[in-house]
């Protein structure tokens, strides 16, 4: 396909169930590119470490999070991350560190993909991880929205650089 062809770089959210944190990253990455970076060509994705939600949409107070900011979660289904995604990723963006120690105790040896935290992309934050939501209230997904579009700014701009 073709935006597949022309992609400069291949991104893969993770968080535990891929129905709170991932999707709401992947769906605020999508939009702000499509606002504000339309030159950059980045594939955009995200799965969950666990299977518990596997083919779900987004959790409904995130989906009503997302919307009021003018960001549409619905079409998204949850999936669990595979070894296959190691291979075909540049880069595997953590939501905290249960997560980023899941994925490396995953990675298969001879992987392409660089694994972080999603917020080494907002310093400023002085915070490292998204907290899971899933047993919070509708300031915890508003916070999840915050620290997710900051996050983003901040690798959008690194891709601008070409970093
Ligand atoms: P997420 O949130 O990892 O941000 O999608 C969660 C969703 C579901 C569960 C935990 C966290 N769960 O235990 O079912």
């Amino acid at each position: 396909m073709k935006d597949h062809e022309d992609r400069q770089c291949s991104v893969l959210f993770v968080c535990l169930g891929n129905i709170c944190r991932s999707p709401t990253a992947e769906g605020v990455l999508r939009h702000l590119l499509a606002t504000e970076a339309p030159q950059l060509k980045v594939e955009v994705d995200s799965a969950g470490t666990a299977d518990y939600h596997v083919g779900e949409p987004p959790d409904l107070r995130s989906q009503r999070a997302a919307k009021h900011r003018g960001i549409d979660l619905s079409g998204l289904r949850a999936r669990q991350v595979s070894a296959a995604d190691f291979a075909h990723f540049d880069l595997i963006l953590a939501m905290d560190d249960q997560n980023l120690r899941a994925l490396r105790a995953l990675r298969p040896k001879a992987s392409k993909a660089r694994l972080r935290l999603f917020l080494d992309y907002a310093d400023q934050l002085g915070s490292l991880e998204v907290p899971d939501p899933y047993c919070g209230d509708a300031d915890d997904f508003e916070r999840v929205l915050d620290l997710v579009t900051a996050a983003s700014r901040g690798l959008i701009a690194d891709l601008q650089k070409g970093a």
